[in-house]
């Protein structure tokens, strides 16, 4: 049996070991996670996301757990790309596991120039641009076509060396416009679907319990079959490789989002169950394949019928 995806890309063909990687800032800055397991195990590397600059901490409430699922509204709490070069790569195995980072700006300018800013580390296998993009105040850019298709190609453009993946945003969204606009603008892949969007209140106090305008993005378990569904109207949009994302917390998640079509799959809040969520998800799978008599995933990538 043979757990490698090999993902087409205008740099290369991108090998990975298995085709899960940790969705962005839920697996923290990765090093973290060393002591709990080998980070070689991952298909790739996701860390927190980035901006070009660091945050600094506040007072707002970024996390909060519902029944099945969290609410989560992080802003900008990392570190910035040139800290995370100085003080953490050096301890990823990025030779042998490709370290992918997910970048959040304030407008397209920005993102740009921390594209170009990643282009110069050698570590850096690939970016995904954050389609929530502005950050902040302003109409985000995928609601316009060509301010899309500006902003990856300006990306493209700044970072020609990278594998460049597109993060479809959250909440209420034409996937297939907003894939094939990143395909148009020069993305090699597109993740799917980021969350839903979701509040909480808190009876006691009589606030809302999360994020700064009382809502975040919601994600977890019960929002798998929006996510699958997302993954399934973005494979059927694109000819670029997509990534699955949304809801994944067992092998067979993850065999129901190749059987959609998908390359790979990024899995989110399930790592805040356990810090050794995802190799304990890698050997679920190969059990789970070894049962179900799948040799590879290509055996079964997009194999899911309408009946
Ligand atoms: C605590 C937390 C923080 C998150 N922060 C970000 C973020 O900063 N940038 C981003 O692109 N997605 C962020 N996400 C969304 C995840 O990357 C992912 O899209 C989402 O959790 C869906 O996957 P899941 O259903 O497997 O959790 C965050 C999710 C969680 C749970």
């Amino acid at each position: 049996m043979n757990l490698n995806v090999t993902i087409p890309s205008s740099v290369g063909e991108i090998p990975l070991k298995n085709p899960l990687m940790p969705a962005a800032a839920t697996l923290g800055n990765l090093i973290e996670h060393a002591r709990y397991f080998d980070l070689n195990e991952l298909g790739a590397m996701l860390p927190n996301s980035m901006f070009i600059d660091s945050g600094s901490p506040t007072t707002a409430k970024k996390i909060c757990k519902t029944n099945n699922g969290f609410i989560s509204a992080l802003s900008k709490n990392n570190m910035s790309i040139f800290e995370f070069k100085e003080e953490i790569i050096p301890y990823l195995p990025w030779k042998t596991t490709p370290l992918i980072i997910d970048m959040k700006a304030t407008d397209m300018y920005q993102m740009e120039k921390l594209a170009a800013a990643i282009n110069d580390i050698k570590e850096i296998k690939g970016i995904e641009i954050n389609l929530n993009c502005p950050y902040g105040p302003g109409t985000p850019y995928w609601q316009n076509s060509e301010q899309l298709k500006d902003l990856v190609r300006r990306v493209r453009n700044a970072a020609p060396d990278k594998w460049l993946i597109a993060k479809v945003p959250g909440g209420d969204i034409p996937v297939e416009q907003i894939s094939t606009d990143c395909q148009a603008g020069g993305a090699d892949a597109v993740t799917s679907y980021s969350s839903l969007n979701g509040s909480v209140i808190d009876i006691y106090t009589r606030k809302y319990r999360c994020g700064g305008g009382g809502s975040g993005g919601f994600s977890g378990p019960a929002f798998k079959p929006v996510g699958l569904l997302m993954c399934r109207r973005a494979v059927a949009a694109v000819d670029i490789p997509v990534i699955g994302i949304g809801g994944i917390s067992c092998a067979e998640d993850v065999i129901e989002y190749i059987m959609a079509g998908a390359y790979a799959v990024q899995v989110g809040s399930a790592n805040l169950s356990r810090p050794d969520f995802m190799p304990r998800l890698i050997n679920d799978l190969k059990n789970l394949m070894q049962k179900l008599g799948i040799n590879s995933f290509e055996e079964i990538r997009g194999t899911a019928q309408v009946e």
